[in-house]
This record gives C-alpha cells, sequence and structure tokens, in this order.
C-alpha cells in the first residue's frame, strides 16, 4: 500500500462554502466582469461546455454577443464542427476582409444564386484584376422581370456615382458616409481601385446592439472548438484554417500521456489561437499542462451535474478544492484557470472566482436556453430540454468517445453520464442576464470592484449541513423558484 495514500486534506466543494460578507463601496451595477484568457479578453467571464447539448453555432453566436465565448463541441465530423466555426465568423463583421464579389459577366440569375447561398443583400462586381466596377443589391434587382435573369449583371448594378471609401476608414467614418449617402454597404477601395473590403449598415448595426460582444481584429465574433487526442491534428488544422480563436483539448483526465503529446503537436504546429487544456484538479496537473504548451488550464474531474465518473471510477475531486489547489499552481505560472462543472447558480460562480478561477465554463445552466441543440419538452405542465453528458451511453455513440478512454479495449464504452433534461430557460441573453446580476451582487457582498479584487480579498466559510439548509428558501412553501439560479 502507499504509505501517503490519502491526499492529505479534506476537500471541499461549492455548497460546503459561502463568501463572507465584507465592507464595502462598491454597487453592483459599477463592477468590471471583464477577464482575460492568455491574451482573449471577455467582458463576461463565461464560457458553453463543449457539449452536444449545449454548444453549436446558435449558442456559440449568442454568448459571443454577450460578451462571453461558446466552446464548439466535437461530437461532430471535422467537416461538420468546421461549418460550425464559419457559421459564427459569419455572422457578424467589423469589416469583411474578402468580400464575395461577381465579375461584369455574370448574369443576374448568378448573382441571385450567390446571394441567397451566402444569405447576404449585395455584391461588389469587381473585374478580373479585382478594379471594383458597381455593386449589386437587393434595391437594384426588386423589380426584375423573369427574362431579364439572363442579362448581365452591369444592366442591373449601380456603378455611377459609385460611393467607396479608402481602406483603413474606420468604423465612425463608415457611419457618417452611409448616412450621408443614405446606402447599406460600403466597399472599401486601395489605390488602385481594387475592391479589399466591405463595410455593411448590417454589420454595425450588431455592434451597436451588442457593445460587449467578444469579437477578433476583423470584428467578427470569437469561438473556441474542442479537439480531442485522436484526429487532433487533422481536427485542429480544419479549425484554425476557419479562424478558431481558442482550441480546446477536451478530455475527462487532461493529466495523462496522451493529453501531453496532443498539447506539444498542436502547439509547433499551430502556434496561434489560444490552447485550452484539460481538464485536471491538481497543481502537479496544471503544471505538466503548462509545461507541454496549454496557455490556460481548465478544471474540474467529476463536478458535472450529468457526471456519473466518481461514482463508475471512483475518481474525483470536490471542485472548490480543485479550483483553489489548481488556482495555486497556475497563479506561480501566470496561467489563467477555468472553473469547469458543477456550477448550478450564480452563487457557485462567485465562489469559483473566489477560488481562483478566471473563467466558469456552464453545461447545465445554458442546456436549457433557446439557442441551445435540441427541441422544447413539455413534462408534466413545464418546458425542458434535454442535456447529457458527453460520456454517457448516448453521447458515446458519437465522435467523442475518446474523451472517455475507459473500456475501450474491450470495444464496449463505460458510461461516465448520464442523459438528463434541464429546465428551459428562455433566450440567452437574459439568462446570462441573471447570472452575471447574481455575480454582481456576490461582488458587492464582498467589496470587489474586479474579479482580481474579488479573488484578493474575499474570505470563504466552512458551512455546516444546518447552515446550507439555512442557505437555502426553507419553512416555506415555494410557489416560485425563480432564486435557482
Ligand atoms: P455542468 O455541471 O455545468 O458540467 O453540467 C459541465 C461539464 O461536465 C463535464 N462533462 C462530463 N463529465 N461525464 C463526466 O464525468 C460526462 O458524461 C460529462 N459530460 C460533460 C464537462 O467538463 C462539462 O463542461
Amino acid at each position: 500500500m502507499n504509505e501517503d495514500v490519502f491526499a492529505g486534506h479534506e476537500a471541499l466543494t461549492f455548497d460546503d462554502l459561502l463568501v463572507v460578507p465584507d465592507w464595502s463601496e462598491v454597487l453592483p451595477a459599477d463592477v468590471d466582469l471583464s477577464t482575460d484568457l492568455a491574451g482573449i479578453e471577455l467582458q463576461t467571464p463565461l464560457m458553453s461546455a463543449a457539449m452536444d447539448t449545449v454548444t453549436e453555432a446558435p449558442l456559440a453566436i449568442a454568448i459571443a454577443r454577450v460578451g462571453g465565448i461558446g466552446v464548439l463541441h466535437r461530437n461532430l465530423s471535422i467537416v461538420d464542427q468546421t461549418a460550425e466555426v464559419e457559421r459564427v465568423k459569419l455572422a457578424q463583421a467589423g469589416m469583411i476582409a474578402a468580400p464575395i464579389s461577381l465579375s461584369p459577366q455574370a448574369s443576374l440569375s448568378e448573382a441571385e444564386v450567390l446571394m441567397a447561398t451566402h444569405k447576404i443583400s449585395g455584391v461588389p462586381i469587381c473585374e478580373s484584376d479585382g478594379r471594383l466596377v458597381g455593386i449589386l443589391t437587393n434595391r437594384d434587382v426588386r423589380f426584375c422581370t423573369l427574362d431579364e435573369y439572363a442579362k448581365p449583371v452591369t444592366d442591373f448594378m449601380t456603378s455611377e456615382p459609385l460611393v467607396t471609401a479608402p481602406l483603413g476608414t474606420d468604423l465612425d467614418e463608415a457611419i457618417a458616409i452611409l448616412h450621408r449617402h443614405r446606402i447599406e454597404k460600403l466597399p472599401l477601395v486601395d489605390e488602385h481601385g481594387v475592391l479589399a473590403g466591405l463595410i455593411t449598415v448590417k454589420d454595425i448595426a450588431k455592434r451597436i446592439e451588442y457593445p460587449n460582444s467578444t469579437v477578433d481584429d476583423a470584428g467578427r465574433l470569437r469561438v473556441a472548438a474542442a479537439i480531442g487526442v485522436t484526429d487532433t491534428i487533422e481536427r485542429a488544422e480544419a479549425l484554425v484554417a476557419a479562424g478558431v480563436d481558442m482550441l480546446v483539448v477536451d478530455t475527462a483526465h487532461g493529466h495523462s500521456a496522451g493529453v501531453v503529446s496532443a498539447l506539444e503537436a498542436i502547439k509547433m504546429r499551430f502556434p496561434e489561437p489560444v490552447l485550452i487544456a484539460g481538464n485536471v484538479v491538481t497543481a502537479d496537473g496544471v503544471e505538466m499542462l503548462v509545461s507541454a504548451g496549454a496557455d490556460v488550464v481548465k478544471v474540474g474531474v467529476g463536478a458535472g451535474s450529468i457526471c456519473t465518473t466518481r461514482v463508475v471510477a471512483g475518481a474525483g475531486m470536490p471542485q472548490m478544492t480543485a479550483i483553489f489547489d489548481c488556482a495555486r499552481a497556475a497563479r506561480e505560472l501566470g496561467v489563467p484557470l477555468i472553473a469547469d462543472g458543477g456550477i448550478v447558480a450564480s452563487g457557485d460562480i462567485v465562489k469559483a472566482f473566489v477560488a481562483g478561477a478566471a473563467a466558469v465554463m456552464l453545461g447545465n445552466l445554458l442546456a436549457g436556453v433557446d439557442e441551445a441543440p435540441g427541441e422544447l419538452e413539455l413534462v408534466e405542465g413545464a418546458m425542458w430540454k434535454t442535456y447529457r453528458g458527453m460520456g454517457s451511453a448516448g453521447a458515446m455513440r458519437g465522435r467523442a468517445s475518446d474523451r472517455y478512454g475507459s473500456g475501450q479495449s474491450s470495444g464496449k464504452h463505460v458510461a461516465e453520464g448520464v442523459e438528463a433534461r434541464v429546465r428551459y430557460s428562455g433566450s440567452l441573453a437574459e439568462f446570462v442576464g441573471q447570472l452575471t446580476g447574481g455575480l454582481r451582487s456576490g461582488m458587492g457582498y464582498a467589496g470587489a470592484a474586479t474579479l482580481a479584487d474579488l479573488q484578493h480579498r474575499a474570505r470563504l466559510v466552512r458551512v455546516t449541513g444546518a447552515g446550507l439548509r439555512e442557505s437555502h428558501p426553507h419553512d416555506v412553501a415555494v410557489v416560485r423558484d425563480d432564486w435557482a439560479t
């Protein structure tokens, strides 16, 4: 027997602890929720889990618009997951750097097909050397008759006068020009008149509507994607080509040889995207992943609401201790941590930050929003959405089964998760507003104006079973339970 068999200390989780209220000059409405994940700034420190009942393009778009970031799941072929990245990247743009264009010889029907395929309302017309000669928009073709569809686009496009702006025009200047000329699309040209970009009213409207959006340098929404340890390089290559901002090596046991070699290979081939790896629950695990190339480490084993790892494998670590132990090592190494799993209320988010997280990953809490995959189900008068573990029998029939190594040699997977459902929770934006409202409130109680402040000054206290009972509504018959978040 290993003489040091006991890890040495008692491990705690969210419900074991509370933040001690402290002197505060901070108003919840004024706190700053921004965080930095290895150079990518989030105005809202929330990530959506890489699960097939949580994050596909619609949810990734919605969470990036409110300042977080989504991690696209990998229970998809490489082609399909790459297409999801493209959907997010095409959802909005500051300036479209390589706009789709047509030659002057193209027919009106070709232009219609192109616009319908790419869901765009106009297309610049360029000579073969790239020189812009006109722009065809919905307005130009609205009343065309059938016999006109074979005619060239030059018969319908707007060319004189053609409003353009030089490359480098900023968004404010572009808004002024669009307004002055009452137009909706502004092509940008270089000194030779070659089309070099396009700014549209639609994209500007989105920037105004979603001021906290997580965007890249080109003004496109940022997105992360999960990869595993089997088709790693091939998948990473396709995702990087599609413009993914973060790669997440997504495994149940990150402190392992397969993950370390995958990280080394990815970092060497694709140094650009932020590399996240996990999951681990110990300082040794953090150090190992960082030395193999991880820029950010993800923490949590068996904490997830749909996880059965701790029951099936007898392994894991209560989540607050896991975050706290990992944070000590991560701080030394200057690497941010993501707390992943077990968060079922906004108060848990506050506690995760106090323990040392730089962002939290949510599965359960986001699986019930409109933008999550899956239909609504009406059960006993309430609305629900499906939520299942990526280690559940159903999910492991897909491509992400290498997340859980167990049982593969026998050809049979051993499930480490359940298939379930969660309460429907409406639109992501409104629901996230509730969660960040709770986080703001917690920061107010701790007197912390920023997340860094929260980590430095907040103290935690252990609660007993009686204390926990007192924390929840008690000795009443609850008639509305919106407090749960
Ligand atoms: P929550 O608590 O937000 O947790 O629902 C989401 C996280 O749980 C992990 N995950 C699993 N863990 N078996 C596990 O042991 C599973 O089947 C499973 N599926 C997801 C994952 O880290 C996710 O982000």
